[in-house]
């Protein structure tokens, strides 16, 4: 095979790498930027025909596009152009997409431009962009929300990470035990889930008769992508005596697989609580080391997948705030490292960080998580200051979601989020047991 585009850029404009260490692929594009468009773009992937046929697709999509219209590329979009991938195979365009996007946001930090702008660019589709205009304000949009909402007897949910303006209409803001709590208690017709897509569909294994609407579809966590099924089903196989503890960052498939699930609020509880020696904890290896030194007595076979927007945050980053505010305490999401986790006086859930912050003596925090967290921080504990890492993390997908496509969704009652029914039933048992304990 001899792919187009293959090879590097030296002194590139941006450059952008990703890893999934489960299958081992290894993905790098380097990009040229000319008058805002991507005028370069080579690439250096290691791993499968599909991994490298996807860097090749992924490549020539983008080659010529605007920087705002490249970021809109997403995993969906290179499968349809390769013909459609199996879902085993789905990691792989999602990796692709991820590391053209790092490359992107590599080379608009280095211009200066803020990330937020970036992503504002990447989260408005036509469609939205020209209902924006027309109404012309948020005054608006959030007035058509609130009426749409009452007329379709529906609830807004909305994950902490979310835009501002996102969090500012939701019924409940909240992490992901929060928000599945909520969601299992929910009597209205329709639950609009404001986070990602693994979020949605365990609102849709806690409600099958219930509309579930993500608006915008493509919010995914690469994270949840980095545990394709079949690979569970393998590992299952390869340790047969393991209890099986998904984080719930998920499909459904993988939570059908499951003997239990939990989130960061709860992973060493549930994980202290299982009967069973032998814990498969998965995928997020930085949760199982961390679960892994909270119930020593138990055997953690972690998965070997991160969440990039974590995985990103160094204790430099953390400390080149600190050195800013030498009074502030330092509170971290479990999914960061173990070094930074071993600085973090709290180390917490998102909606812990809160609880934290409110318990703490402390006036000052730095916030060790996806920087949007500091909005429904300062919301909560006005009295007290809050300071995103130096890196300002931030989750793309998280920010996809946009007024006007929560508009949208509601108008039309589109995309629904759903799974099937045989998924469902076996993936409702770990969630319930999670919710119950
Ligand atoms: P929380 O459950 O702590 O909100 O975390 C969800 C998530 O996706 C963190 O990256
Ligand atoms: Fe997934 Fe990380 Fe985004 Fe959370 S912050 S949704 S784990 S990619």
């Amino acid at each position: 095979m001899n792919p187009r585009n293959a090879g590097e850029i030296e002194n590139a404009d941006g450059v952008g790498e990703v890893g999934n260490p489960v299958c081992g692929d290894m993905m790098t594009f380097y990009i040229r930027v000319d008058q805002g468009r991507l005028s370069e773009i080579k690439f250096k992937t290691f791993g499968c025909g599909v991994a490298i046929a996807v860097s090749s697709m992924v490549s020539e999509m983008a080659l010529g596009r605007a920087v705002g219209e490249a970021l809109q590329i997403s995993k969906e979009d290179v499968a349809e152009r390769l013909g459609g991938l199996p879902s085993e195979k789905m990691h792989c365009s999602n990796l692709g997409a991820d590391a053209l996007r790092r490359a992107i946001h590599d080379y608009l930090d280095r211009q200066g431009n803020t990330k937020e702008d970036s992503v504002e660019h990447s989260a408005q589709g036509a469609q939205d962009r020209i209902l924006e205009r027309s109404l012309l304000d948020d005054d608006v949009l959030v007035k058509l929300i609130l009426e749409e909402k009452r007329k379709k007897n529906a609830v807004i949910l909305v994950h902490n990470y979310q835009r501002p303006d996102i969090q500012d209409i939701g019924d409940f803001v909240g992490d992901s035990l929060g928000l599945a709590l909520k969601a299992s208690e929910t009597d209205m017709d329709v639950i609009v889930f404001c986070g990602v897509h693994f979020m949605a569909e365990t609102a849709a294994i806690l409600n099958p008769d219930r509309i579930v609407l993500l608006p915008e579809i493509r919010a995914g966590c690469p994270m949840a992508d980095m545990a394709p099924v079949e690979a569970v089903r393998r590992a299952k196989e390869l340790h047969p005596n393991a209890v099986v503890v998904s984080y719930v960052n998920t499909t459904a498939a993988v939570k059908a697989e499951s003997d239990y699930c939990c989130t960061s609020s709860n992973a060493v509880r549930v994980t202290r609580e299982v009967e069973g020696e032998e814990i498969l904890f998965l995928p997020d290896r930085n949760l199982a080391a961390y679960v892994a030194k909270h119930v020593p007595e138990k055997r953690i076979i972690p998965w070997d997948g991160y969440c990039h927007v974590h995985q990103d945050i160094t204790v430099k980053d953390v400390m080149e705030v600190l050195a800013n505010h030498p009074g502030a305490e330092i509170i971290a999401h479990p999914e960061c490292t173990e070094e930074v986790l071993s600085v973090a006086d709290h180390i917490r859930s998102t909606s812990g960080m809160v609880a934290a912050a409110l318990e703490s003596s402390a006036d000052e925090f730095v916030v060790a998580t996806e920087a949007g967290m500091v909005y429904p921080l300062r919301r909560a504990v006005p009295n007290k200051s809050f300071y995103p890492t130096a890196n300002e993390p931030l989750c793309p997908n998280m920010k996809l979601i946009t007024l006007s496509k929560v508009l949208l969704a509601l108008e039309n009652l589109e995309p629904r989020v759903t799974v099937p029914e045989d998924v469902r039933v076996r993936a409702l048992l770990p969630v319930e047991r999670m919710l119950s304990l």
